[in-house]
């Protein structure tokens, strides 16, 4: 029997690189997915009876609330939580950094964390059971100089979700962290240094900083997140998993 069957799982940044191919690998271990996004196109692509995709903006608090709801209603459970979406940050000086930029980062990569973890735990702890996989970045560990509001956010993801694992295990709801390394999808461009900022940050620099001696493939990230969310994890909780080819050590 496949790892998933059953299981009703919810992917934010389901569009995106990795979200993608966790979708794919979901749906391949029998899960039912609902992919969240604020742009599903990419998802449209897939064909599966068990995916549903829905257009949100995880910075509308109500809608969050609502998808969550539609989901308990629609399937009567919710076994899986796994938060992918984020935005990067383009690497540039402190004294250049507008606070405007750190609420954005802060909001999408982290506030969202916490908005769609509180919903899900409110239909998890119904069944008494669940699992939430929160994508960190090994920039917590390790970070890069002109990156400090993501990682920034991204610390704040490792620190909510210990809290969250410590405050949920008596409901048999786990919680993990997943710090993926520089991973090769459209994000990483993104990472580059604005004009007149003298911060390197190109895909060679990243590929170079992974002693295993590649850039990360979402097909790297998705068997973590799929082991987590499934039955054979059922004592990991409050753990962060690199998933870097030895980028943090
Ligand atoms: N790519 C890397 O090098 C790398 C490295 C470490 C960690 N990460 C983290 O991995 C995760 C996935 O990254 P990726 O490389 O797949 O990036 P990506 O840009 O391909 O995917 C991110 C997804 O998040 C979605 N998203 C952004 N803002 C949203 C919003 N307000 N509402 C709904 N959806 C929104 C985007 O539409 C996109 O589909 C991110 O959290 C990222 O920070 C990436």
């Amino acid at each position: 029997m496949s790892q998933l069957t059953s299981k009703v799982i919810a992917v934010t940044g389901a569009g995106g690189g990795m979200g993608q191919q966790v979708v794919k690998d979901l749906l391949r271990n029998g899960a039912t997915v609902v992919g969240l996004d604020i742009n599903t196109e990419a998802l449209s692509s897939i064909e599966d009876k068990n995916l549903r995709s829905k257009n949100i903006d995880l910075l509308d608090e109500a809608s969050i609330v609502n998808v969550f709801k539609e989901i308990y209603e629609e399937f009567g459970r919710l076994d899986g939580l796994v938060n992918i979406a984020g935005i990067a940050q383009a690497a540039k000086s402190i004294t250049n950094v507008e606070v405007s930029e750190w609420h954005k980062l802060m909001d999408i990569n982290a506030t969202a964390v916490f908005l769609t973890s509180r919903e899900a735990v409110r239909y998890m702890k119904e069944k008494n059971q669940g699992s939430i996989v929160n994508v960190g970045s090994v920039s917590v560990t390790r970070p890069r100089p002109g990156l400090q509001s993501y990682v920034a956010s991204k610390g704040a993801v490792e620190a909510f979700t210990k809290a969250l694992a410590l405050e949920t295990a008596p409901f048999n709801i786990r919680a993990n962290v997943v710090h993926p390394g520089p991973a090769d999808t459209n994000m990483l461009g993104k990472f580059s240094a604005q004009e007149n900022e003298k911060i390197e940050m190109n895909k060679d620099v990243f590929a170079k900083s992974v002693p295993l001696g590649r850039l990360i493939e979402p097909s790297d990230i998705a068997p973590t997140v799929i082991h987590l969310l499934s039955d054979g994890a059922r004592m990991i909780t409050g753990s962060v998993i690199h998933v870097d080819g030895g980028r943090s050590i």
